[in-house]
C-alpha cells in the first residue's frame, strides 16, 4: 500500500501468542489484557533499550472490547474494567514515551475470539472510531466471515482508513482466510498481510511457517518491498519453548525474508541472552534492509537449508552484498540432534563478484573472518534447530 508508511517492515510488540485472551484481572493482574498491561510494556519497550534499536509499535490484539457496540452511538468500546482511562488516556500514555498505538480489529461480524463485534457494516464508523484514538497501526483479522468478499471488504475498510486522514499501518490477515489469494491485489491495499498460520513458541511452529513461505517463495518473494511486506506473525523469543539456539533461527529467518518484528513475550522476563539477542542491531539492520529485497531458501537438502536476501551495500560493479543463513533444522541421521558442519561454494549461491566478499558473523562479536571470492568454500558448523548467519559484503574495485 503505498501510504508511505511501512517503508520498512514496523517494529514492535503484540501480546497474542503470550497473553491470549486473559480477561480476569481479578485472578491474574499481571496477564490480562489491560491498559496495565500496555502501560508496563511501553515503559519496558523503552526502559529495557527496545526502543532505541527501533521497536516501535505497541499494538493491541483480540479481546480489547466491550462486547457489544454504544448502544445508541453504535461506536466500539473498550472494556471498561480493563481499560477504565480509554483508548485515549492509553494512545497518549504510548505517544508520549516516543511509541506508536496499534489496535486490533476484524472485518466481519465478530473478532476471532469471539469476543467483540466485527466491522461488518460500520466501517467507516470504525475508520473514524480509530482516528480519533490515534491510531498508528490497524491489525484486521478476518473471523465470521460469511458471505463477505475479502477482496472487496478489505479494499473497502482501507478506503475508509484513508478517508479519516490519519495515517495508519493496514496490516490485513486476508490472504491467510483464502485458498488463492490474489497479492497483486492485497499489495496494493495493505502494508502487510499474514500469510501463514498463527505461530506458537515451538520450534516446529517456526519450522512450519519457514516451510509454508519456502513452497510460495516465488509468489511471496515478487510482491513484498517498500510499504507492503508478507507477514509471517510475530516473534515467540522470550518465552518457554524455542532453545537459545532456536531463537537465533527464528530472528535470522525474519530478518531473511523481511518480516514484521513484532515479539509477543513479557519484556519484564525475557531472558538476558534472548533480549541481546532481539536487541542485534546488525540482524535488525538487515531486516530494515533499504533495498527493501525479500530473501529466499535458495538450498534445501534433508536437514540443511541455505537462506540469501541480497542487501545494500552495492558495490560499484553493481554487485549485492548478501544476508545469508545457514539452517540445520535438525533431523540429520546418523545424528539428528549433533552439531553438523556445511561446505560450500559460494558460487553455487549465485556469488559472482569475483574482488569477493568480506564476510562478518551476524551473531559474534562482528569479527572479521576474512576475504571469500566465488570459487572459495566458505564452512560453518551449526547445532541442531540453529542457524548460522553471515553477512557477505561485497568488495568494491578501490
Ligand atoms: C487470529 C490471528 O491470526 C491472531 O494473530 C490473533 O489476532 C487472533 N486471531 C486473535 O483472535
Amino acid at each position: 500500500l503505498e501510504n508511505g508508511l511501512a517503508r520498512t517492515p514496523p517494529l514492535g510488540w503484540m501480546p497474542f501468542e503470550r497473553f491470549r485472551c486473559v480477561t480476569d484481572c481479578v485472578k491474574f493482574p499481571r496477564d490480562c489484557i489491560s491498559e496495565s498491561l500496555f502501560m508496563r510494556t511501553a515503559d519496558l519497550l523503552v526502559s529495557e533499550g527496545y526502543s532505541a534499536v527501533g521497536y516501535e509499535y505497541l499494538i493491541i490484539d483480540d479481546c480489547w472490547m466491550e462486547r457489544q457496540r454504544h448502544e445508541i452511538t453504535k461506536e466500539l468500546m473498550p472494556d471498561r474494567e480493563r481499560f477504565p482511562r480509554g483508548l485515549n488516556f492509553l494512545s497518549d500514555y504510548i505517544h508520549n514515551k516516543g511509541l506508536k498505538f496499534g489496535l486490533y480489529h476484524d472485518i466481519g461480524e465478530r473478532t476471532c475470539m469471539h469476543f467483540g463485534p466485527g466491522a461488518n457494516g460500520y466501517y467507516a464508523l470504525d475508520a473514524k472510531t480509530f482516528a480519533n484514538w490515534n491510531v498508528d497501526y490497524v491489525k484486521l483479522d478476518g473471523c465470521f466471515i460469511k458471505n463477505i468478499n475479502l477482496d472487496i471488504a478489505y479494499p473497502a475498510f482501507g478506503r475508509e482508513l484513508n478517508k479519516t486522514g490519519r495515517p495508519m499501518v493496514y496490516s490485513c490477515s486476508w490472504p491467510y482466510y483464502q485458498k488463492h489469494p490474489n497479492y497483486e491485489l492485497i499489495k496494493k491495499h495493505c502494508n502487510l498481510w499474514r500469510f501463514a498460520d498463527d505461530i506458537r513458541d515451538a520450534f516446529d511452529s517456526v519450522g512450519k511457517t519457514m516451510y509454508n513461505y519456502y513452497k510460495q517463495q516465488k509468489n511471496l518473494t515478487k510482491h513484498a518491498g517498500p510499504g507492503h511486506w508478507n507477514d509471517p506473525d510475530m516473534l515467540v523469543l522470550g518465552n518457554y519453548r524455542l532453545s537459545y539456539d532456536a531463537s537465533r533461527l527464528q530472528l535470522a529467518i525474519w530478518a531473511i525474508i523481511a518480516a514484521p518484528l513484532i515479539m509477543t513475550n513479557d519484556l519484564q522476563t525475557v531472558r538476558p541472552a534472548i533480549k541481546t539477542l532481539l536487541q542485534n542491531r546488525a540482524i535488525i539492520e538487515v531486516d530494515q534492509d533499504p533495498l527493501g529485497i525479500p530473501g529466499r531458501c535458495v538450498y534445501i537438502a534433508g536437514s540443511f537449508q541455505i537462506w540469501v536476501r541480497p542487501v545494500m551495500p552495492f558495490n560499484n560493479i553493481g554487485a549485492h552484498s548478501y544476508a545469508v543463513a545457514f539452517v540445520n533444522i535438525g533431523n540429520y541421521e546418523p545424528c539428528p540432534l549433533c552439531p553438523q558442519t556445511y561446505e560450500v561454494v559460494l558460487k553455487r549461491l549465485g556469488f559472482e563478484n569475483d574482488l569477493g566478499y568480506k564476510v562478518i558473523d551476524l551473531f559474534g562479536s562482528m569479527e572479521d573472518l576474512g576475504l571469500f571470492k566465488p570459487k572459495d568454500k566458505f564452512i560453518t558448523r551449526v547445532n541442531p534447530s540453529g542457524v548460522t548467519f553471515f553477512k557477505f559484503t561485497s568488495v568494491d574495485m578501490y
